[in-house]
């Protein structure tokens, strides 16, 4: 089904508003007219504007705001994220549902939802997920010891920072893997891998975008440390389009990082940081450090030169800025 209805999706988009006949589609696909006038009434359902003007055909007017799998891949530069999607109006998390799938799936495939009723975040946290934000987990087969893992949390971040800066907006990311737009947070980064051995089979790279919503969407507790990219701009922001330059530079990323040393994305991550340089204090379960960030290790640990000059490496934590940079 799933195919016939993006071609059909394509003829009418070709089309540019002029009408198509349910004849021609029909003849194009090899169904009936009948299958084709099917076809049609589910893409209405879903939202999709199609007018039907008596022996003249389909006009394509308007298509829907969700994240449609035909809508990301018409069009994707990407050619191995985003080849199999499995879309869903509301889930629990989709991380969850990607590491359920990642064992019997291809590298690549990605789980999108339009909300998440239990997103989760970093350190056990809550991650609030309501319509007009983008909630994804990619699944990657790396083939990468488990203790590089974390290195494609820094992929990831330094993705989804070029993906806004091309927007126009100066995203930065503070470590570990916040991307900001002036220290306020508009995404959320949740790595997790499946190792045998100690060769990662798999790895979810779940990420949360707030995009389209507005500061009211966000939990009170939260808003004064958050944003969106609506807020930042000032305006609706075409989430397909986005999301399909978001996995397109996420591939480059990934390819990158396996076929180059790891010191590239390590330079280009640290030319976005905006924690390095700062004087910063980290809470980790067990205790809170305080110093300069100093760097970053290449498995994505924070270097903290203390009071006393000692260097520590801290590689989870949550990070507090002590004063403006
Ligand atoms: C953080 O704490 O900053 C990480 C947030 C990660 C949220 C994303 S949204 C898509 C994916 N599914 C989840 O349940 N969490 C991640």
């Amino acid at each position: 089904m799933g195919d016939k209805r993006s071609q059909i999706i394509k003829e009418l988009k070709d089309a540019q508003k002029s009408p198509v006949s349910g004849e021609e589609l029909g003849l194009k696909l090899g169904i009936s007219r009948t299958m084709v006038w099917k076809y049609i009434k589910a893409l209405k359902t879903d939202g999709y504007e199609i007018g039907s003007f008596p022996k003249r055909g389909y006009v394509l007017k308007s298509v829907p705001q969700f994240l449609y799998p035909e809508e990301i891949q018409m069009g994707l530069k990407a050619t191995l994220l985003g080849q199999k999607i499995h879309y869903f109006e509301e889930v629990n998390s989709t991380n969850s549902i990607a590491k359920e799938i990642a064992a019997s799936e291809e590298e690549g495939t990605l789980v999108i939802s339009e909300i998440q009723k239990g997103g989760r975040g970093r350190m056990g946290r809550e991650w609030i997920s309501p319509h007009g934000g983008i909630w994804m987990s990619v699944i990657l087969k790396p083939g990468i010891p488990i203790r590089h893992a974390s290195r494609l949390t820094l992929v990831a971040g330094l993705a989804v920072a070029n993906a806004i800066r091309d927007l126009g907006l100066d995203a930065r990311i503070k470590w570990p893997n916040d991307v900001c737009i002036n220290g306020k947070k508009v995404c959320g980064i949740l790595t997790e891998a499946n190792a045998e051995m100690d060769r990662v089979d798999y790895v979810v790279l779940g990420i949360g975008i707030n995009v389209n919503m507005d500061l009211t969407d966000i939990p009170e507790s939260l808003r004064s440390g958050s944003t969106t990219l609506k807020v930042e701009l000032g305006r609706h922001i075409k989430r397909v389009s986005f999301l399909q330059n978001f996995l397109f530079e996420l591939e480059q990323q990934y390819i990158n990082f396996k076929t180059r040393p790891f010191s590239h994305i390590l330079n280009d991550w640290l030319a976005l940081s905006d924690t390095i340089g700062r004087d910063v204090k980290v809470i980790t379960p067990s205790r809170i450090i305080e110093g300069k960030a100093v760097g970053v290790t290449p498995d994505g640990a924070l270097v903290i030169r203390k009071a006393d000059d000692t260097r520590e490496e801290i590689i989870a934590g949550r990070c507090i800025y002590a004063r403006p940079k």
